[in-house]
Parts: C-alpha cells; sequence; structure tokens
C-alpha cells in the first residue's frame, strides 16, 4: 500500500497553511509538526485534530499559553526561532511547507534547504531578500525547492525541467488587483477596506496589500528569476483578470505553454507535496465555456510604480531586493493599521531604494540582514517624518 505523505507546515494558522492542512485531512497526510507567530487559539484547535509531535510559536507568551492549553497531551510546544530550528532539523517528513509570511520566512527557507528537505515554498520573501544564496545552497545540499506561488507553480509545471537557455520568456500572469485601471489620482483616496477586497483571491493581509499595489507582482518577478535562472530583460507580466491563466512559458520556437485552473491554492500546494505525482483533484473543475472569454491587459507601471521598481532591484540586484522587500514590510504595515495612505506605500518604498541603490554588496546572508534592518529603520523614520510634518 502506499505510505501517505508525512509533512511540517510553518505558518500553519495563515490563508496558505490552513488550506495545507484541509488537503492533509482529504490525502491523509501525517502531520508532524505546526508553527506560527501568535495565535495559539488557531494553533491548539489544528494541534488536537492533527496530533503533531511539536508546534511552536514565535512570541513567547503566546506559546507558554499554548503550552498550558495543551498540557493533557503529550504534544510538545516551544518557543521563537529556536524551535523553529527544531522542527526542521529533528522533525522527520517528507516535505517542509513554509507558508509564514515575510522576512520571518527567511530562516526556515534557509534551514530546510541546508537540511536537504524538500521545501514546498510559499514565503516568496524569502526569496525576494536571498534568492541567490538560497538556490546555490539548494545546489549544494542537493535539496528541492517546489514553488507554492501559483505562478510559480505553474511555470515550473510548463517548463517540465527544460533549461534556462531554452526559455526565449516567462510571461507571469496578475489579475491587476482590485484598482486595475485606476490612475494616480483615482489610488489617492482608496481606502484600506477596499485595497483588501482582492477580486479574485482570498489571501493573508500582506500579500493583498501587495496584491493591489502591484508589489507583489514584482516580488513574483524576483523569485521567477532565481527559481527559473532566467533574467529580468526575459520576464514579462501580463495582466490576466480572470485569474485562469496562471502563467506562460515562451520558447525559442515562439511556442507557449500555459498553465490554467480555477483559482484555488490548494492545487498548487497539493502538487508542490505530491509532486512528481498527480493525485486526485481537491480542486473544482475549470470550464471554460461557461467562463466565455479572457482578458488580458498590459501592468500600468505609472500609476503602479513598485512593480518597475521591482524589476530595477533585480536588474541592480545586491541587497536591493531585501530593501524593497523590507521597506514594503514597514509601509504595508503602517497602511494595515491605518497610519499612512495608499500612495505612501509607494513613496516610502522608492524613497528607501534610491538611499541604499549603489551601496556595495558581499553577498553573505548577514549582510542580507544588516541591509533588511536598516532599510525596515530608514523607511520608518520616512513615515515618522511625514506623520510630524
Ligand atoms: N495566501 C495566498 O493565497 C498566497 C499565494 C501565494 C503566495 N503566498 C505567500 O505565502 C506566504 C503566507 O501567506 P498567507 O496569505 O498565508 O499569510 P497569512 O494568512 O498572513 O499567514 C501568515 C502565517 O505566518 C505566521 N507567522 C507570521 N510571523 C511569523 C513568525 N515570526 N514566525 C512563525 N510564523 C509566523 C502567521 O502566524 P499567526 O497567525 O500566529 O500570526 C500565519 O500562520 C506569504 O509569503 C505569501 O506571499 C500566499
Amino acid at each position: 500500500m502506499e505510505q501517505s505523505k508525512s509533512v511540517v507546515i510553518l505558518g500553519s494558522t495563515g490563508s496558505i497553511g490552513r488550506q495545507a492542512l484541509g488537503i492533509a485531512e482529504a490525502e491523509g497526510w501525517r502531520v508532524m509538526a505546526l508553527a506560527a507567530g501568535s495565535d495559539y487559539v488557531t494553533i491548539e484547535k489544528q494541534a488536537r485534530k492533527f496530533r503533531p509531535v511539536l508546534c511552536v510559536l514565535d512570541d513567547v507568551n503566546a506559546a507558554r499559553q499554548l503550552k498550558t492549553a495543551l498540557s493533557d497531551t503529550d504534544i510538545k510546544v516551544l518557543a521563537g526561532r529556536e524551535g523553529i530550528g527544531q522542527i526542521i532539523n529533528e522533525v522527520p517528513c517528507d516535505v517542509i511547507i513554509n507558508a509564514i509570511t515575510g522576512a520571518a520566512g527567511l530562516f526556515p527557507t534557509l534551514e530546510t534547504v541546508r537540511s536537504g528537505r524538500r521545501l514546498a515554498l510559499a514565503n516568496k520573501e524569502s526569496l525576494v531578500m536571498a534568492g541567490g544564496f538560497i538556490m546555490a545552497e539548494a545546489r549544494t545540499r542537493g535539496a528541492e525547492i517546489i514553488p507554492v506561488d501559483s505562478e510559480h507553480s505553474t511555470i515550473f509545471r510548463c517548463l517540465a525541467g527544460r533549461a534556462p537557455h531554452e526559455i526565449k520568456k516567462i510571461i507571469l500572469t496578475a489579475s491587476g488587483g482590485p484598482f486595475y485601471g485606476y490612475t494616480l489620482k483615482m489610488l489617492k483616496n482608496v481606502t484600506l477596506e477596499q485595497a483588501l477586497a482582492h477580486p479574485t483571491w482570498a489571501m493573508g493581509k500582506r500579500i493583498t496589500i501587495d496584491s493591489a499595489t502591484l508589489m507583489n507582482k514584482g516580488f513574483e518577478v524576483i523569485e521567477a528569476s532565481y527559481l527559473f535562472g532566467v533574467g529580468p530583460e526575459r520576464i514579462e507580466v501580463l495582466i490576466q483578470r480572470e485569474s485562469i491563466i496562471h502563467s506562460l512559458v515562451e520558447y525559442f520556437d515562439n511556442s507557449i505553454t500555459a498553465g490554467l485552473s480555477v483559482p484555488d491554492m490548494r492545487l498548487c500546494i497539493q502538487f508542490a507535496v505530491n509532486y512528481p505525482e498527480i493525485k486526485p483533484a481537491v480542486i473544482e473543475p475549470l470550464d471554460l465555456a461557461a467562463i466565455g472569454r479572457l482578458t488580458f491587459g498590459r501592468p500600468d507601471t505609472g500609476a503602479f510604480p513598485l512593480l518597475r521598481a521591482a524589476f530595477d532591484c533585480l536588474a541592480e540586484g545586491g541587497a536591493m531586493p531585501a530593501a524593497l522587500n523590507a521597506a514594503d514590510e514597514v509601509a504595508v504595515s503602517a497602511f494595515l493599521e491605518g497610519k499612512i495612505g495608499f500612495l505612501d506605500i509607494p513613496a516610502t518604498v522608492l524613497q528607501t531604494l534610491e538611499h541604499f541603490s549603489g551601496r556595495a554588496f558581499s553577498g553573505s546572508i548577514e549582510e542580507v540582514l544588516e541591509f533588511d534592518r536598516l532599510a525596515r529603520e530608514y523607511a520608518g523614520r520616512i513615515l515618522d517624518r511625514s506623520k510630524g510634518g
């Protein structure tokens, strides 16, 4: 009889993490460990249902609450980065799913790659911050990185092992977000509620705001470049409003291969864990005749400058992608807290990038972390100044 998969889910309380647990239930995966930030209420429920050997919360107080709540079980509870390290290095499993949001996902990505195990990677920020370093480490350790992001999962399938030199272009699709067609003037007064209302995907808050500014698509450009070994000049973004075509690969013979499905992240999570096997569907079938037509367009980098900024950061290299992520993370948090307007997000990020552009960079992970810290501080100061004046 076929052995069911054993998985670890980092970021289990979030949008991707919860969907991963849904598939775990449907396919009978053994859930070996769970980790999250501070949501001890949700992770307790998950732990009681899936019975992992270990649960970790980044927040020490939340971990204490969880430990008390689970004291009638034999589930071990740990806190912080050491706890996540223990999951990755000591808990046996087939696949580690990294669905932590933001820069906090970098350490788990690196540790997983260093452990030589399969990484189902949703946390794009780790590749944005340190893609060159992570991919080199994965090659050295023989670790597989299977992307979970829908565009990259699709490209991975389309490529089916073809080499980078055969690819003419990777075409990443984008829904365009809630503000597709908006001018800068119209964007000035958009609200948090509007920005959180994505037309096709239900996701965590940060990625939803990043989708509204097209920063998310910019991050995906950087992610694709590192994952598939293709430079920015061979990556294009295409608006595909219905989110049915999840990306395309154009070859040098001008043929194009595309991946289509209903927009549902469970397909990508299921695929990343089971690859190279294709398992029975956990998503609805696609009925193209019922959809009738698909709509395409070009992104407007005038109104959404962060997409262009991502291409520029990738081209400049060094620590620029890390600075891009850090500044965006700070600005999006401030927007989510109602402290700044929508257009203050690109303004803060662009000012930060201007400040860091041209800086020398050795390529070490320590330096990536240092740039991350400096860019956060700088972006924070910009926001403080704008509040003050
Ligand atoms: N959602 C999607 O459809 C989608 C699609 C493609 C890619 N992605 C990528 O997948 C990642 C997760 O996105 P999401 O939408 O699932 O985000 P989310 O709903 O905000 O969930 C984030 C998860 O990360 C955990 N977390 C936050 N900080 C942590 C820390 N320091 N240590 C450990 N865990 C921490 C959160 O725990 P708490 O709940 O305790 O805070 C939560 O479990 C992001 O990188 C995103 O870009 C998401």
